[in-house]
C-alpha cells in the first residue's frame, strides 16, 4: 500500500483528514507531527493520530532547528511584514515543509498532505516550497478539496466514529511557534472591532495588570544573534521562551494587522509576539550602534524584501541565498549588549554597548573634550548646499520677483493648488 504523509496538528482539519486521504486516494497515513514551540501534548496527539487510523504518528522536534535556521536570519534581516508582522507562521511552514519531505523519503511516500485551506498563504508556502525540494511528489490538501463546512466536519467525525476534542468553543484560528502566536477569525473579521481579552494567551494585559515596576533585561549578541540574558549563555530556544514570558508579563509584544495576503486578501490578524518584538528592537539597537548610515539605509531596502520574501513562500529560492549572504556580511559587528526596559506594554532599548562601536564620544560631544573640527563644516556646508544654490540662482530665483521669498513661491503655491 502506497503512503502520504500527512502534517498532523491534532487538530479537526487534519483529523477528519486522516480518515478522508484513505476514503478518497486510498492511501497510508504516516502522521508527522512537528514540534516548533507549539505547547502541545505531542504523545497524546500522535496517539490520537494512531486512534483514528494513521499507520504511523511521528513526533519532530524542529525547535532548535527552527531557531537556528529559520529565526535567526530573519531576526538578522530585521524581517517585519509590512511593518508589522514578525513573520512566525510564515517561517515555520518551510521548515515544515522541509521535514515533511525528509519523512515522506525515510518512508518511501508518494505524496505529503496538509491542512491548508484554500484561501491563505500557508497552502502557497507548503505547496511552493514541496515543488521546490521534491517536485515529485504529490500534495494532498484535504481542507481545500473537501467542500465540508465546519459543522460538515464535526458530523463526518461524528459519523466515521473520530475522536476528536472540538474544543469548539473557541471562535478562533489560532497558529502558534516560539517567534510568536497568530489568531484570526470570529469577531477579529470586524475591522473596526476591539480584540476581546480571549484573543490574547501569551500577554497580559496592558491596563493596570501588568507590573507596577519596570524590568530591565540585559542581552548580548554576537554577529546579531542573541547568545546571553543578563550576561548568562542560554540556548536559543531557551532564550526566545524566557523572553516570551518575562515580556508577555509585561504585556508587550501585541500587534493588531489588517495585511495584504499574497493571495489579493486583506486579511486581519492579532499577532502576540513578546520575544520577536524585543529582540527585533535589540538587534536594530546595536546596528545602530555598529553600522555606518548608508549600511543602515541599504539594509532597511533588504529587510522589506527579506520580509516579503518569507512571507511570499520564497524562502528555497536563489534571491533567498544571495539576500542571506548579504544580511550574513552585515552582521560581522554587529556584537555587544543591549539593555532594555520592560513596562506597561512597551520595551524601550535604554543602553547599548559594543566593541566595534563606531559611536565615538569626543566626536558627539558638546562639552570639554571635543575633536569635532568646527571649521571644516563650513567647507562641507559650501559644498553639499553647491547644487542647490546653483540651481536656485539659474533656475529658481530668476523666474520670481526679487523680493519674493522662494519659499513662498514654490512650496506654499504647490500646496495651495496653484503652479507657477
Ligand atoms: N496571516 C499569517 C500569515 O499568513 C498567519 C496565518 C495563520 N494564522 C492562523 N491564525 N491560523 O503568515
Amino acid at each position: 500500500m502506497s503512503t502520504v504523509v500527512l502534517a498532523y496538528s491534532g487538530g479537526l482539519d487534519t483529523s477528519v483528514a486522516i480518515r478522508w486521504i484513505k476514503e478518497k486516494y486510498d492511501l497510508d497515513v504516516i502522521a508527522l507531527t512537528i514540534d516548533v514551540g507549539n505547547d502541545r501534548d505531542l504523545p497524546a496527539i500522535a496517539e490520537r493520530a494512531r486512534q483514528i487510523g494513521a499507520v504511523k504518528a511521528l513526533i519532530v522536534d524542529g525547535r532548535a532547528d527552527f531557531v537556528r535556521y529559520f529565526v535567526w536570519p530573519a531576526l538578522q534581516a530585521g524581517a517585519v511584514y509590512e511593518g508589522q508582522y514578525p513573520l512566525a507562521t510564515a517561517l515555520a511552514r518551510p521548515l515544515i515543509a522541509r521535514l515533511m519531505v525528509e519523512v515522506a523519503r525515510a518512508e518511501g511516500a508518494v505524496a505529503v498532505a496538509h491542512g491548508c485551506t484554500g484561501k491563505g498563504n500557508d497552502q502557497v508556502r507548503f505547496d511552493v516550497s514541496i515543488n521546490t525540494l521534491a517536485p515529485d511528489l504529490k500534495i494532498i490538501a484535504p481542507v481545500r478539496e473537501w467542500s465540508m463546512t465546519r459543522d460538515n466536519e464535526i458530523a463526518y467525525a461524528a459519523e466515521q466514529g473520530i475522536p476528536i476534542s472540538v474544543t469548539s468553543a473557541s471562535p478562533y484560528s489560532v497558529d502558534q511557534n516560539l517567534w510568536g502566536r497568530s489568531v484570526e477569525c470570529g469577531i477579529l473579521e470586524d475591522p473596526w472591532a476591539e480584540p476581546p481579552s480571549d484573543v490574547y494567551a501569551w500577554t497580559v494585559a496592558p491596563d493596570g495588570k501588568t507590573p507596577q515596576e519596570p524590568t530591565y533585561v540585559e542581552i548580548t549578541f554576537q554577529n546579531g544573534i542573541p547568545v546571553a540574558l543578563n550576561g548568562e549563555e542560554v540556548d536559543g530556544v531557551t532564550l526566545i521562551e524566557t523572553l516570551n514570558k518575562l515580556a508577555g508579563e509585561h504585556g508587550i509584544g501585541r500587534i493588531d494587522h489588517i495585511e495584504n495576503r499574497l493571495v489579493g486578501i486583506k486579511s486581519r490578524e492579532i499577532y502576540e509576539a513578546p520575544s520577536a518584538t524585543i529582540l527585533l528592537a535589540a538587534n536594530q539597537a546595536l546596528e545602530s550602534l555598529t553600522l555606518s548610515r548608508d549600511q543602515a539605509r541599504f539594509k532597511e531596502i533588504v529587510a522589506g524584501e527579506y520580509a516579503r520574501l518569507i512571507y511570499n513562500g520564497q524562502w528555497y529560492s536563489a534571491l533567498h541565498q544571495d539576500l542571506a549572504a548579504y544580511v550574513q556580511s552585515t552582521q560581522r559587528f554587529v556584537s555587544g549588549v543591549v539593555r532594555m526596559k520592560l513596562y506597561n506594554g512597551h520595551s524601550a532599548v535604554v543602553g547599548r554597548k559594543s566593541e566595534h562601536s563606531l559611536y565615538s564620544h569626543s566626536l558627539a560631544t558638546y562639552d570639554t573634550g571635543d575633536q569635532f573640527d568646527h571649521n571644516a563644516a563650513l567647507g562641507f556646508i559650501k559644498l553639499w548646499g553647491l547644487p542647490l544654490t546653483t540651481q536656485a540662482q539659474a533656475q529658481l530665483l530668476p523666474s520670481i520677483g526679487v523680493e519674493e521669498n522662494l519659499l513662498k513661491s514654490s512650496t506654499i503655491q504647490l500646496l495651495d493648488g496653484k503652479t507657477k
